[in-house]
């Protein structure tokens, strides 16, 4: 139900009202105040499901301290724009060989780096995704010979081809051109292995590669302060030895990044969190100012540079607004998750992580324990959807993928999971991975449904 006017905006309706409204008309409108105009809002009517309303209520420190780190985050990133002297211009963007950019180019890399503490970063739409942007930043680190030591456990699945552990010969990926690669596995409690990290490192290891998020594995996400004292360890071993973080899904949750901590690149997508929901592609590499501008080598041509590659204005204008936006879109998912795990928890599901601990990424797994189950919430959250949400999520096969994959992605942006959505590959323990929304409420809604089906 929407207000007739309203310059005022209407209470959050969370929660179910404490009293039934006599009749839904009666408590359809009522009259509310602003300074100047008398206006109509809307009764807050929404009934979640009483176990929805109940988990939801519960949350309220957690969601209080969600909106702290919104608010310390904004408060870097605006300080970022004003640092950058962001204005109008810097949106005309640019056509061709982007020569002709106003000026938006670089003031967007350098709002990002800014942003996340590293000394450069280059931020663009042609970067295909969060894969593309990790492969070029391991191409800009790794030479033939080296070796490539994921210490966080195996990487994500759209990895494995880039480094060559699966997929076909001579296409191009790390071990096509002579680059080795191991594995450090994770602890029997789901974190990092202090103890084999702090062993791990040999004069050939080119790159660590600390995966943040937890991706398809039943794994912790990482905090910051783990990656710092990971970045430590790594650097005592051999300091010539290049830390890489794979970013996705992890910006904006804390109130610090991975470069601020020691690592020399990080990478990302801009379809998840630094987009803000707007930015209609992209991706980001950030770090030392030398790796970054290899990295931008390997996305573009060797001598071309970071000051090449047209944006369109429209583009451009979206990916410095959604980088504004993103605080926020980041902390309201951040409450969808916290209110998943309680929901799902309180029924009997296992959730990572587990309800009320702090957050490290926007991804919260349900294991749901069979194929059927998983299809069911993933129609659910597709039904939801702002678009397509008469489409029945099927699972098949995605590019880059070894299992079948569903994906619930009823989305402005194809694929944005800063947007209401959740994925998870068929097989054993049929783990959904939720995330996105760009309000709390959005998952409110979903879990409504979702406990009248499953
Ligand atoms: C941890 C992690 N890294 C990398 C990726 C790959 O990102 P993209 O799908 O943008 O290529 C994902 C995708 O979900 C992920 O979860």
């Amino acid at each position: 139900m929407t207000a007739t006017a309203s310059c005022c905006s209407s209470p959050v309706a969370w929660a179910r009202p404490r009293a039934a409204p006599a009749s839904a008309s009666a408590a359809a409108l009522r009259v509310g105040r602003c300074p100047a105009v008398a206006v109509a809002v809307a009764a807050p009517d929404v009934a979640f499901h009483p176990d929805v309303s109940r988990a939801a209520e519960s949350l309220q420190a957690e969601f209080r301290a969600v909106d702290r780190a919104i608010a310390l985050n904004s408060s870097r990133v605006a300080a970022a724009f004003r640092r950058a002297r962001v204005a109008p211009h810097h949106f005309g963007g640019s056509t061709g060989y982007g020569h002709d950019d106003g000026g938006g180019r670089e003031a967007l890399d350098s709002v990002f780096a800014d942003i996340v503490g590293a000394e450069a970063a280059i931020v663009r739409p042609q970067f295909f995704s969060g894969t593309h942007a990790i492969a070029c930043a391991l191409f800009a680190l790794l030479r033939p010979g080296h070796e490539l030591l994921a210490v966080a456990g195996p990487p994500y699945d759209t990895l494995e081809e880039v480094i060559g552990i699966r997929g076909s010969a001579n296409v191009g990926s790390l071990k096509d051109f002579g680059v080795a690669y191991r594995e450090v596995p994770l602890a029997a409690d789901g974190g990092l292995d202090w103890d084999a990290l702090a062993c791990s490192i040999r004069p050939e290891t080119g790159c660590a590669f600390i995966q943040r998020s937890c991706g398809y594995s039943w794994r912790k996400s990482l905090s910051v302060a783990d990656i710092h004292r990971a970045i430590d360890l790594i650097k005592m071993q051999n300091p010539n030895c290049m830390v890489m973080v794979d970013n996705c899904y992890g910006e904006f949750v804390e109130t610090s990044e991975p470069a601020m901590v020691g690592a020399d690149l990080i990478a990302g997508s801009l379809i998840k969190n630094p987009g803000g929901t707007i930015a209609p592609c992209g991706g980001y590499v950030a770090g030392k100012k030398h790796l970054v501008e290899a990295a931008a080598a390997r996305l573009s041509a060797p001598g071309l540079g970071v000051e090449f590659g047209s944006t369109p204005g429209h583009v451009m204008r979206s990916l410095f607004q959604g980088l504004f936006l993103a605080p926020q879109t980041v902390g309201e998912a951040v409450k969808g998750g916290l209110l998943i795990a309680e929901v799902m928890s309180a029924k009997g599901y296992r959730v990572q992580p587990l309800p009320s601990v702090p957050r490290h990424d926007i991804v919260q797994a349900v294991e749901l324990g069979s194929r059927e189950r998983l299809i069911a919430f993933c129609e659910v959250v597709q039904q939801t959807c702002p678009v397509g949400s008469f489409i029945k999520p099927t699972a098949g096969e995605t590019p880059g993928y070894a299992s079948e994959v569903i994906f619930a992605d009823g989305t402005f942006i194809d694929g944005s999971t800063s947007e209401l959505s959740c994925d998870g590959p068929l097989r054993d323990p049929y783990a959904v991975f939720c995330q996105g929304g760009t309000h709390w409420t959005q998952w409110a809604l979903v879990l409504s449904d979702v406990l009248k089906v499953i």
